[in-house]
């Protein structure tokens, strides 16, 4: 089929279209697809599910994008009822109704469905067991496996420890307090992950919507796996502000409310062997989007 009656042909919906990705993928896969639709939590909620699938046939897409989540590991330490509801009833709601209505799914995840045991290798893979230490990571655990369970014909992409334009992240906070006269930002000298661009992400969408991959996928920033404060050291690196500015945090400070794993570095193989190459250097995302803040581009 030719490149521009494809595009007329795939008609994604974008489900909990005001949070950082959906907003993101939102605009992103409006500007390709012309009958891109997307939706919010008020405009269409996973877990009314009747009313869920009324509105998949009126609006009759050929994907659905769902990012809706209770994606606040506090609040979903507080309330696990609303984190089972919307992470695990939610998505199966939305596999269900894909199913019934023989359309596509692309759903996300986390990796934070680790994190109980160290990876036997670098990073752990799409097969290694899942081993989450928190109610987050417990519901978005039964989510994937609803949806996989459900569902043949979709993708559950596990992403990991977000940034880009839309939501403040972490590095967000992090450059509004080094801006800040005499302002130190702190980070905790823990919590190993690969950081992943929003753009990297859709990249890796864009890739699906054109082949046919099916199943789960790591989608996460390549490069070097980071701690937050090795993280935040290399951010303001990239943004041209001193890197020892950054104070080590100690996680019993925080008082947080769910228990964070220690290191959940998600392995690209398979993105590699499936897309010949692994998704975008978190490194290269940062510069991008630290530039876009107008806060430096040294590399
Ligand atoms: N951000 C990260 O670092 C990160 C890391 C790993 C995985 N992920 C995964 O990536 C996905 C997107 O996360 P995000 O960071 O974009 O989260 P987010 O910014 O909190 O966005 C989630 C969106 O889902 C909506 N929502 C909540 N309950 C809903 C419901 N019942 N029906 C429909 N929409 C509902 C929220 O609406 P309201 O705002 O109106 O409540 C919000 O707009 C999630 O699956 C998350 O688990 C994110």
């Amino acid at each position: 089929m030719p490149q521009e009656s494809r595009e007329l042909a795939v008609r994604p919906l974008v489900v909990g279209a005001e949070g950082l990705l959906g907003r993101f993928l939102a605009g992103q896969l409006e500007e390709r697809y012309p009958h891109a639709v997307s939706a919010t939590r008020t405009e269409l909620d996973v877990t009314d599910r009747w009313r869920f699938e009324e509105e998949l046939e009126r609006l009759a897409p050929t994907v659905v994008v769902n990012a809706a989540a209770i994606a606040d590991v506090d609040l979903c330490e507080r309330n696990p009822d609303l984190a089972f509801r919307v992470n695990a009833e939610g998505a199966a709601n939305v596999a269900r109704a894909c199913r019934n209505a023989g359309v596509r799914m692309i759903h996300f995840s986390t990796d934070y469905v680790f994190g109980a045991e160290p990876p036997a290798g670098p990073g752990f893979a799409e097969a290694d067991p899942p081993a989450p230490v928190n109610e987050y990571g417990r519901s978005k655990l039964e989510g994937e496996q609803a949806v996989l369970e459900t569902l043949a014909d979709c993708v559950v992409m596990r992403v990991s420890f977000v940034f880009g334009p839309g939501r403040p992240t972490f590095v967000d906070r992090l450059i509004e307090r080094a801006r800040q006269p005499g302002g130190r930002p702190s980070a905790v000298d823990s919590w190993a992950t690969r950081p992943t661009g929003l753009d990297a992400i859709a990249e890796t969408v864009d890739r699906v919507l054109d082949g046919g991959f099916t199943g789960l996928l790591h989608v996460a920033g390549a490069g070097p796996v980071v701690t937050r404060l090795a993280f935040a050291r290399r951010a303001l690196e990239l943004a041209g502000e001193d890197p020892d500015r950054v104070i080590v945090q100690r996680e019993d400070e925080l008082d947080l409310d769910a228990p964070r794993p220690a290191a959940t570095p998600l392995a690209l193989d398979l993105h590699e062997r499936t897309f010949g190459t692994p998704p975008r250097r978190w490194e290269d995302s940062l510069a991008d989007y630290l530039a876009s803040l107008g806060a430096g581009t040294a590399r």
